[in-house]
């Protein structure tokens, strides 16, 4: 099967190539990067991919990504053209390609396509794995899509709103419990719940009221000095800011890692979100509750600009 790949620059499209189905060892091939340059005026998004290691701009409509969201993505931060901690990254991309029971590509693979879009600076690389064609004529095995893009600066502080996540396993073991699958619409409808009454992001619940995460973010807050934070039992996602939290914490200030009730936040003198795009954020709110951004936040964040500043990471 061939499909179409376009090669682009700065600019715009230079020439329209067909390429031959693509297996994963391709990396080596030395083509320029794949770079859409979003003309519209005032739009800042750079786009640049590899699809299976080869310049890309899309990805067949056939593919199980498109027609059933089915596969799994990670989304690593690249400052000054590393990527922080691409090795846990990818760790988890396979945890969640096997739950999927979705062969990855091969490491090495893996690691030199982020790198080659890392490279393009300070942005988010994401990687997508999907598990290849969905309909009868599409019969390609897994396919893999590897892009850099910037990304908006962040806000420094945040306020959350409860929103319940039904969806969630919340500690009920399933076979993708835990995974980082394409499967984001109920986060991000919880978002836009959060969103729709004032609030910049949801933080989930489950039905008992245990305090989950955040659609994109992982959440910890400070009780009597001890920085408290769900348990990854919980089958919250195995997140790399907040495991890098824990890290830096060590030895500083004591942890809970536990289940917690959303009443617990009345005891939090502060309130932190923990992710890949927005770092150590604090949280100023989590509905009527307000929060000013505290000490342990700020040495926590500050600590983790240092490590990624020192270009240190997994
Ligand atoms: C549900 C969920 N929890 C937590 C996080 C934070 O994980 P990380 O620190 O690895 O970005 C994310 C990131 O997208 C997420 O989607």
């Amino acid at each position: 099967m061939r499909s179409n790949c376009f090669l682009f620059s700065a600019l715009g499209v230079i020439e329209s190539v067909g390429c031959p189905a693509l297996s994963w060892r391709h990396a080596s091939d030395a083509v320029l990067p794949a770079r859409i340059q979003e003309s519209r005026p005032g739009a800042a998004v750079v786009i640049t991919a590899l699809l299976d290691g080869r310049p890309a701009d899309s990805i067949p409509l056939t593919d199980s990504a498109v027609l059933r969201g089915d596969g799994c993505f990670e989304a690593i931060r690249s400052y000054s053209g590393r990527a922080y901690a691409l090795g846990w990254h990818l760790d988890r991309l396979e945890r969640s390609a096997r739950a999927l029971g979705i062969p990855p590509p091969h490491r090495d693979d893996l690691e030199d396509w982020c790198a080659r879009m890392a490279a393009h600076g300070d942005g988010v690389v994401r990687v997508v794995l999907s598990r290849g064609g969905a309909v009868p004529g599409d019969e390609a095995p897994a396919r893999c899509v590897v892009m850099f893009h910037e990304l908006p600066i962040p806000k420094p502080e945040v306020n959350l709103v409860t929103v319940p996540a039904p969806w969630h396993p919340a500690g009920e073991w399933y076979e993708l419990a835990g995974a980082k699958t394409l499967s984001y619409a109920p986060n991000l409808a919880a978002q836009r719940t959060a969103q729709a009454r004032g609030f910049d992001d949801a933080l989930l619940v489950a039905s008992d009221g245990t305090i989950l995460e955040c659609p994109t973010a992982s959440i910890a807050w400070v009780v009597d000095g001890v920085i408290e934070t769900p348990m990854l039992a919980l089958h919250i996602l195995d997140s790399i800011t907040r495991r890098t939290m824990l890290m830096l914490a060590e030895g500083r200030w004591k942890v809970a890692e536990d289940r917690f009730g959303e009443s617990r936040l009345a005891s939090a003198t502060e309130v932190m979100i923990m992710s890949t795009v927005r770092e150590i954020t604090p949280v100023t709110a989590v509905g009527d509750l307000s929060f000013e951004p505290g000490p342990i936040t700020a040495t926590l964040g500050a600590s983790f600009r240092s490590v990624v500043d020192a270009g240190r990471g997994a």
